[in-house]
């Protein structure tokens, strides 16, 4: 398959970016995409111009790093698929693509389609963890955990970090990242000792790195590649409201 690329190039964070043409040829249909840009990569160099700049690592939709928007779409067309997931033969020959890293304030371009999530460390930073002492692994499995609420939280935590939530959505709000974090530990027992203290500590960070507010369109339920369900949301406000009354 033969494909024109039109690629977002931009040295740093507060140079200019803008997008540049480039073509690829006889790439095979079950290549992924960032294979297709492996290959535009290694061109690049044979011919002593810049490879392009891009986030990876696992390559299998576990990490979360590699999220970039593809012809508009956070993650590209693939429902449920993180960037790395994708496959060429989701594109139809000479069919041209564009590549742009995520758009979103608080999260600023590192260099061309790299962007700095760091945004949401400090979230996590701010409250998504535990840290009463909850024992050994075989521990955990004494502790009783109602059917439904093991497999909602086994759900949200599904969570990979990518951001395609906030690129997604037309606020840049993060509500569904911190309310897939918030969910996956308010279900769960050894979550309950801190549980109105994290809610409001990681709204408060979410406020303060410049996320906006849900836009309810349901934009990032439809991009996120772990499918992690706006129901979420519904549950960090009452989370948050519950947290207020105590
Ligand atoms: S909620 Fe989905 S889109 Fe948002 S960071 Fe988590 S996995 Fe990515
Ligand atoms: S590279 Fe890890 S999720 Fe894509």
């Amino acid at each position: 398959m033969n494909f024109t690329l039109k690629i977002w190039r931009q040295r740093h964070s507060s140079a200019e970016g803008r997008l540049v043409t480039y073509s690829v040829t006889d790439i095979s249909p079950d290549a992924s995409f960032l294979e297709m840009l492996d290959v535009l990569n290694a061109d690049l160099v044979a011919k002593g111009e810049e490879p392009v700049a891009f986030d990876h690592d696992c390559r299998e939709g576990i990490c979360g790093s590699c999220g970039l928007v593809i012809n508009g779409r956070a993650h590209g067309p693939n429902k449920g698929a993180a960037t790395c997931e994708v496959r060429m033969r989701s594109f139809s020959d000479a069919e041209p693509i564009t590549v742009e890293p995520w758009h979103a304030k608080p999260f600023p371009v590192i260099k061309d389609l790299i962007v700095d999530r760091t945004a949401f460390d400090r979230i996590m930073n701010a409250g998504g963890f535990v840290s009463v002492k909850t024992g050994q692994a075989p521990d955990a499995n004494a502790i009783p955990v109602p059917k439904d609420a093991a497999e909602e939280a086994f759900d949200a935590a599904a969570c990979i970090g990518c951001g395609a939530c906030v690129a997604a959505c037309k606020n840049g709000s993060a509500m569904l990242f911190v309310a897939a974090k918030v969910s996956h530990l308010a279900l769960l027992p050894q979550g309950d000792a801190e549980r109105n203290e994290r809610v409001q500590k990681m709204i408060a960070q979410m406020d303060e790195e410049g996320f906006g507010g849900c836009s309810n369109t349901y934009a990032c339920e439809a991009e996120c590649p772990k499918e992690i369900s706006v129901v979420h949301i519904a549950r960090l406000n009452r989370e948050f409201l519950r947290a207020a009354l105590v």
